[in-house]
């Protein structure tokens, strides 16, 4: 069992789920009542909750700049999904939550997301506000010491959709194809929900 599994046992989660490794590339189903909701700084500087983005759909990605290979794939497919969806990516925030926030300062994050896709939106804020974030969508990650005297993170890896009442619509595992990903969004992007 490796650390991300453990703490998820430990927090009674599913764990299988909670593997970035688990069900690659699936469309995961999610609790559609819940809401992803956060109060975090963007890579601008302003102060923005999930209600700023009401009446758009938000692809929301947690991760950390360092991340040597599962994060920039991942923000990658996002990039490549929404520009294959023209237009109608335009309805769509893809957001970046760092679990960094000691080394992703907002000016870092502002220079690793335009990488992906010139409207991402890095956010940032307190150790307590990234945990409130992380805790609304059941992002969890470890925080490992490295050879060097740094410090690396284990995180799990799913891109979630929020609808336009911030309500999760789905959660895409690590290693989507960004076509299957942008046929997903296009999906949900049709059904008006409730
Ligand atoms: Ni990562």
């Amino acid at each position: 069992m490796n650390r991300i599994a453990a703490l998820a046992a430990a927090l009674g989660m599913a764990a299988a789920l909670l593997q970035p490794s688990a069900g690659a590339g699936s469309e995961i189903a999610v609790d559609r009542s819940a809401r992803g909701s956060f109060s975090l700084v963007d890579h601008t500087g302003r102060r923005v909750t999930e209600r700023d983005f009401r009446g758009r759909f938000m692809l929301v990605f947690f991760g950390f700049t360092f991340c040597p290979d599962v994060c920039p794939t991942d923000l990658q497919t996002i990039g490549t999904a929404l520009n294959a969806l023209g237009a109608a990516g335009r309805r769509v925030q893809p957001i970046f939550i760092t679990l960094d926030p000691e080394r992703d300062t907002a000016e870092v994050l502002a220079r690793y997301v335009r990488h992906f896709h010139p409207r991402f939106l890095g956010l940032t804020g307190t150790a307590d506000e990234i945990a409130l974030a992380a805790q609304a969508f059941g992002a969890i990650h470890v925080k490992l010491a490295t050879r060097d005297g740094g410090y690396s993170l284990d995180h799990t890896a799913f891109t979630y959709l929020l609808g336009p009442d911030a309500r999760f619509r789905a959660a895409f595992a690590h290693g989507i194809e960004p076509g299957q990903l942008a046929a997903g969004i296009s999906r949900h992007l049709a059904d008006p929900g409730r």
